[in-house]
């Protein structure tokens, strides 16, 4: 049967992505699907509600019953209903991965870190393996240039979306403070439009765009004097979240309690 998922949020365009390119991924059987109580999905057979053929697996909101019979679960749902889901996970002894972003005011780091003393859990607000790898290169040249290289990160997303800036903006911004020694608090400056005066040493301002159904672009721009260098990704396909996420979660299903992020799954 290989390694048994639980997908919570599986009637989202993230999880229903997620049963379709579960198919992609031989050694992975799912054996939940789960929506919130309220969701018209409930009762359907996952395949079928993904647009794929049916997988005889009927959405449920019953998490707990889901959990006893997993190996790892993923959470793409909403923020508000995040802290049930890792409690139900940390109850079972489930390892968790959260890709569910805008987690901060409902979900404290003091919560994740407590949780990751009884179960593995990955929490990452972009799972696309290049990301991860842009991230680690944001890393690497804001520890390298001298502090004059100013950095802004400028980002787009379809018009559904909710948080701003996004989730991957906010990493790829701690990154670079991290690398930098600074401290994130400190250093995010917000949207520049809701700022007056001149720029700050060290901060990180943010571009933010939302229209059409831009599935996610991110450029970390470096500002130096007399050159700029840029960093960026484009996501055409909500795939490779998908893609990423199995992969992450196929590895975590196998780790110890502890806290991961996804550059720990990069070879
Ligand atoms: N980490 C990444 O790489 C990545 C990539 C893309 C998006 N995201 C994030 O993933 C999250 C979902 O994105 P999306 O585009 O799929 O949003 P979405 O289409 O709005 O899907 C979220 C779904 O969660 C379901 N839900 C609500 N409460 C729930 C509960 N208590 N239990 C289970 N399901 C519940 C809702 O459906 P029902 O009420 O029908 O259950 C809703 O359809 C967002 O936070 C987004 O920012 C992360």
């Amino acid at each position: 049967m290989g390694t048994r998922a639980v997908i919570i949020g599986v009637a989202g365009r993230m999880g229903r992505a997620l049963t379709r390119t579960a198919a992609e991924f031989p050694q992975l059987t799912l054996t939940g699907a789960i929506a919130s109580p309220e969701s018209a999905a409930l009762g359907r057979d996952a395949g079928e509600l993904a647009g794929i053929a049916p997988l005889g697996l009927a959405v449920s909101a019953d998490l707990a019953g889901a959990l006893q019979a997993a190996d790892v679960a993923l959470d793409f749902s909403l923020p508000e209903a995040c802290a049930a889901h890792l409690e139900a996970c940390r109850a079972s002894g489930t390892p968790l991965l959260i890709g569910t972003t805008g987690l901060t005011e409902t979900l404290g780091e003091a919560d994740l870190a407590q949780a990751a003393q009884h179960i593995a859990l990955l929490v990452a607000s972009n799972t696309s393996l290049g990301v991860t790898l842009l991230t680690e290169l944001v890393r690497q040249a804001a520890a390298s240039l001298p502090l004059e290289f100013d950095v802004e990160i400028f980002e787009t997303h379809h018009r559904m979306k909710r948080d701003a800036p996004s989730g991957t903006a906010l990493m790829l911004a701690r990154a670079a403070a991290d690398a930098r020694g600074l401290a994130p608090t400190e250093a995010l400056a917000g949207a520049r439009s809701a700022r007056g005066g001149p720029r700050r040493a060290g901060e990180i301002g943010f571009a933010v765009a939302r229209g059409g159904d831009v599935v996610g672009e991110h450029d970390v721009r470096f500002l130096g004097p007399g050159e700029q260098l840029v960093l960026g990704h484009r996501a055409t396909d909500r795939s490779i979240f998908a893609r990423g996420a199995l992969t992450a979660a196929l590895w975590l299903a196998q780790q110890p309690a502890g806290r991961y992020e996804m550059r720990d799954i990069l070879v």
